[in-house]
């Protein structure tokens, strides 16, 4: 079955993937017509589509043609409904008016040129099949002589097939307090996620889930769900429309707040990707196929197992001498350890937030030699190094401000806003991509390092980089990407962590080129499982760093055992964060043993089919891995305390195959798939705090 086909009698297009299919049409008045998205069809149904007659009462009222029938809703005409493209031409016309001019299918792309009628301007919209998801993003194509003012230019048009009912589904949240499931019905009117920050920021994920509802029709295991994303790093927006009528799309793209970008004569421009994803069978193969698409099309190193990581922030904060870090090195090393990660304070001038960041060499008093005996000595440890960088961002107290004062975003006539007490370089800028790309260059040559934690604490203000050329809003981000791709294709070894306080940054463009995402500042194991819930309904647990800290947490002062801790953080990509300085000899002991344990299991954690096994987390949590062969699960169960008397739980393991035995490791008990399917495991969750990881292999 090829992925695109063209049905060249209809002239239509039927896009078909793992259990999907999306179909549209040229109509004999050149419009392009949306015709399904949803589970997989035949060429036939979509020929029958075609003379389907939806009978719409047509007030006059309403937009012509409805956004919901439409590929790319380009302003112009009768179109009231929300668009997803608009222009200034350069004679002050602000209308557009496409016909399809052409299109073309290889392989699994589909691509269909949108041209004006009147103007040499087009939009070249792009469909990609990947798997089980459907990649779409347009070209936008300024072949005049004059500038094209992009005032709003959105990946796409997401047309969904009526409902009676709408729920949305997205990842809500704050600083320390990420991704949150929040679950709403929709009514009439629009519901806008967005960014206006320059970065994806902490209030949502560029994600959003749609279903029929929380009635028997859609739940885990059952009814239809359509999602979107964007990848894309900076400001976005997602809008999810629906008509009084049920009539329901949702557009995706660049946030257009502030966004006036010119394209120049002769030039072109690719919005990012959106990605739509269809699941069939509830929210559980939702977000089996999110996964599969991450792992698959879009982080780096796919199915390499992540190492442990220890990361010092919070054992040493801005405090960081070799010392300390070594003694927490070889304590690490001890516990299982395979990375350690110096972050914040290591550089010349950072003894707290006030200086420092754009000097990216070491502090000279702590590390006179450079980075490169700490480095040793901790790959004689057996643990790779790396550090900490925020390479967009300046410190006014540092040696690259004072030498560069204009290559921050600023007017000159209004004040530099300063947040966490730095400027934003103007990456928009090729001279500022330059250094930045020398600068990493020479740290990373400078020492053996192989990992950079890669952050950004301050949103993008000012947003002026005095050229005027184009829209800092896509430039900075642009030039994030070129500049981690340059510094990547440099150092392929390197592996990179994204970060911006915590998830400021964790779509799916920078998850391109990183090879996991620090989901949350919050280290509270509690907190955490609430926004690692959240956060893997958009993505993978092998993007999902966790830490085990100290107890009481510094953010949250609340005091967790370390099993709780420890497994909290075993959900996904095992880190240590805590000073192990401090920790006794027992703690160190029994740490060397989750540790130990997470590396049996974390195969089928990172690259595994996951369940949640209870509904959103409040009082017990409990989460199933799948390992991709079928032969190992791994079942954590949490309850923070004590409710009602219960002493146990009873989890049933979706997903394990009926007619297989499985042995729990630790018991010798044995289950058959069936009574594990449709009973359920009996878990002791005991007292305040209590977690237990039950692992079965399949015999
Ligand atoms: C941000 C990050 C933290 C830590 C500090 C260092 O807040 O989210 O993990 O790296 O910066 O200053």
């Amino acid at each position: 079955m090829p992925a695109v086909e063209h049905l060249t009698r209809h002239d239509a297009f039927l896009l078909r993937g793992d259990g999907f299919a999306y179909a549209l049409a040229v109509t004999p008045e050149g419009d392009l017509r949306h015709l399904h998205w949803g589970g997989p069809i035949a060429p036939d149904d979509v020929a029958t589509l075609l003379t389907d007659d939806p009978r719409e009462f047509g007030s006059n009222t309403w937009s012509s043609p409805r956004a919901h029938t439409e590929e790319l809703v380009a302003h112009g005409g009768r179109r009231l409904d929300e668009s997803a493209l608009k222009v200034e031409f350069a004679d002050g016309v602000r209308a557009l008016d496409l016909a399809v001019e052409s299109s073309a299918v290889s392989d699994d792309e589909l691509t269909i040129r949108l041209a004006d009628r009147h103007y040499p301007f087009a939009a070249d919209l792009h469909y990609r099949v990947r798997g089980g998801a459907l990649e779409r993003w347009t070209t936008l194509v300024n072949d005049g002589d004059a500038a094209v003012v992009l005032d709003r230019a959105y990946s796409a048009s997401w047309p969904l097939p009526w409902q009676p009912r709408w729920v949305a589904t997205w990842l809500a949240g704050a600083y320390a307090a990420e991704t949150q499931v929040t679950r709403r019905p929709l009514g009439p009117g629009r519901l806008v996620l967005e960014s206006r920050r320059g970065i994806p920021g902490h209030a949502a994920q560029p994600w959003l889930a749609l279903d029929a509802g929380d009635d028997a029709r859609t739940n885990d295991e059952a009814g239809s769900v359509w999602s979107v994303a964007l990848a894309w790093s900076g400001s976005w927006r997602l809008a999810a429309e629906l008509a009084a009528d049920g009539r329901l799309h949702v557009t995706a793209g660049v946030n257009d707040f502030d966004l006036r970008h010119p394209l120049a004569p002769g030039s072109s421009w690719d919005t990012p990707v959106t990605v739509g994803v269809y699941a069939g069978a509830g929210h559980d193969e939702l977000t089996d196929r999110w996964h599969a698409y991450e792992r698959r099309h879009v982080v780096p190193r796919p199915g390499v197992v992540r190492p442990v990581l220890y990361n010092s922030w919070e054992a040493t904060f801005f405090d960081v001498r070799p010392e300390s870090q070594v003694e927490l090195a070889r304590r690490a090393a001890a516990l299982g350890a395979e990375l350690f990660v110096v972050d914040d304070g290591w550089f010349a001038g950072r003894d707290d937030e006030s200086a420092g960041i754009g000097d990216w060499t070491p502090d000279r008093a702590a590390f006179p030699d450079g980075l490169k005996p700490l480095a040793d000595e901790v790959h004689g440890l057996g643990m790779r190094f790396g550090v900490w960088v925020e390479p967009e961002a300046v410190s006014p107290d540092s040696d690259l401000f004072r030498a560069h004062p204009d290559w921050i975003y600023q007017w000159p006539s209004r004040p530099r806003t300063l947040a966490r007490q730095t400027h934003l370089l103007a990456l928009s800028r090729a001279d500022v991509r330059a250094h930045l790309v020398e600068t990493l260059d020479a740290l990373l040559s400078s020492a053996p390092i192989d990992a950079l934690k890669w952050d950004l604490n301050r949103p993008l203000t000012e947003v002026s980089d005095g050229d005027g050329d184009g829209s800092v809003w896509l430039g900075h981000v642009e030039g994030f990407y070129e500049v981690l791709d340059r510094v990547r294709a440099l150092h392929p070894d390197v592996w990179i962590e994204s970060c911006a306080s915590g998830g400021g940054r964790a779509d799916l463009g920078v998850l391109s080129r990183a090879e996991w995402v620090w989901p949350s500042d919050n280290t509270d194991a509690l907190e955490r499982l609430a926004i690692q819930n959240g956060y893997a309904y958009a993505h993978s647990p092998h993007t999902m760093m966790a830490w085990v800290t100290d107890s009481p947490t510094y953010l949250t002062k609340r005091e967790i055992p370390l099993r709780f801790r420890f497994h909290s953080a075993m959900t996904g990509l095992l880190g240590i964060g805590g000073d192990l300085a401090t920790w006794t000899d027992a703690a160190l002991g029994e740490a060397a043993e989750y540790v130990a344990q997470y590396r049996r299991i974390r195969a089928t954690v990172q690259y595994g089919t996951m369940r949640r096994l209870t509904g959103a987390p409040d009082d017990v949590t409990a989460i199933g891995y799948l390992s991709a062969s079928g032969d190992q699960v791994a079942v954590f169960a949490f309850a923070p305390s004590v409710r009602r008397l219960r002493r146990t739980v009873l989890l049933r393991l979706r997903g394990l195959d009926p007619a297989a035995a499985y042995v729990d490791a630790a018991t010798g008990t044995r289950y058959s798939g069936a009574l594990l399917h449709h009973h359920g495991l009996r878990v002791a969750l005991t007292g305040d705090y209590a977690s237990e990881l039950i692992v079965l292999d399949r015999d």
